[in-house]
């Protein structure tokens, strides 16, 4: 099946497309614009592993540059469109919100428009767990009110959904949204959590703990978010034109739990805490519900929050050596 996957040099782009060209029937193009919004060495690498593959096709490409954009359509007949080329994090979207208006918008909107033009069978694209806001009732279920954005980012993502249901009904595009919560495992992303900890703890630096640790995070490791993006990209045409899914482990980690789990792991006797106040845009708790995901793919998160720490670890130090 021949697939494209926007933001393929980021974390969760990266390991999908590694995960897809295992599949020697599979062709996969990936586009990225490659920013520097953290360590594009990382970037790099990430697609250096891809590139070894003859299944692999990249272009660097900037979403939100429609010439470029329709022509890799045009010449492609994509099946599949997997958009995850956005800009990420909460906390950034405050201080920056233009470039979340460019990439997640109008880019989004280039890719939604062909991906329409141009006839996909379908597209898949990358929503939040931040467009719950602060909400109180858990687990948090699809049809849970998002109405109330505590980000600039999750007002973006909201907007891809509802943009999103109204090309699924005017244009009969197949749409499936994906509310991700909190990512994490080997080549993550050095702006979150796991990986900031790791690095400085391991370098006997300072962490910022935000409210002091006490948030509560549906930590979900990236071979299980795989997982299921891999069923839905197969499983065609079965649920309707227009989803929108929760991509979660259904299970919410106390944060200082999390934290005395990475220093076990790296044996650490003090570490060094910066405790912090809450940070404007961070909600306390996430803690979804995978009910609709898992019924319709039948599959299971199968990596709990200690070994996925450790995988992350034991790749953190390979990478480093
Ligand atoms: N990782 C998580 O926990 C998480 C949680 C919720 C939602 N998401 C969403 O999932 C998607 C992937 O996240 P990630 O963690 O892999 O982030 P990432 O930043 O590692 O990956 C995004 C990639 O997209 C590329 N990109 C950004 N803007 C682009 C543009 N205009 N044109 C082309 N390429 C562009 C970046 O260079 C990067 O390589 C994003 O949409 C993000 O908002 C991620």
């Amino acid at each position: 099946m021949k697939i494209l996957v926007t933001g393929c040099a980021g974390f969760i782009g990266y390991s999908l497309c590694y995960k897809l060209l295992k599949n020697k029937k599979n062709i996969i193009f990936g586009i990225d614009n490659v920013n520097n919004y953290y360590d594009v060495e990382l970037k790099k690498n990430r697609l250096k592993k891809l590139k070894k593959n003859k299944n692999f096709f990249f272009k660097k490409i900037d979403i939100c540059n429609n010439s470029k954009l329709s022509e890799i359509f045009k010449k492609n007949k994509f099946h599949t469109v997997v958009n995850l080329a956005a800009q990420a994090g909460v906390r950034n979207s405050i201080d920056n919100p233009e470039i979340y208006f460019e990439y997640n918008l109008i880019g989004f909107f280039n890719i939604i428009e062909c991906s329409r033009s141009f006839k996909v069978n379908h597209l898949i694209y990358a929503s939040t767990s931040s467009v719950y806001g602060n909400a109180t009732k858990f687990p948090l279920k699809e049809n849970n009110n998002t109405d109330h954005p505590q980000s600039f980012y999750a007002a973006t993502k909201k907007c891809n959904e509802v943009i999103a249901y109204s090309y699924s009904q005017i244009y009969n595009l197949k749409t499936t949204g994906l509310r991700f919560f909190t990512v994490y495992g080997p080549f993550g992303r050095p702006d979150m959590a796991l990986f900031k900890f790791v690095e400085k703890l391991s370098k006997s630096k300072k962490i910022d703990l935000y409210n002091n640790g006490n948030h509560y995070r549906d930590f979900t490791y990236i071979d299980d978010v795989i997982g299921y993006v891999e069923k839905l990209i197969f499983l065609q045409d079965s649920n309707g034109k227009y989803n929108i899914y929760n991509i979660c482990t259904g299970k919410t980690i106390y944060l200082k739990n999390f934290l005395n789990e990475i220093i076990k792991n790296l044996k650490l006797k003090k570490p060094k805490i910066n405790k912090l106040k809450l940070q404007t845009g961070d909600v306390k708790k996430t803690h979804g519900s995978n009910k609709e995901i898992t019924k319709f793919t039948n599959f299971k998160p199968r990596t709990n929050i200690k070994e996925g720490i450790k995988n992350f670890i034991n790749w953190y130090a390979d990478y480093n050596k």
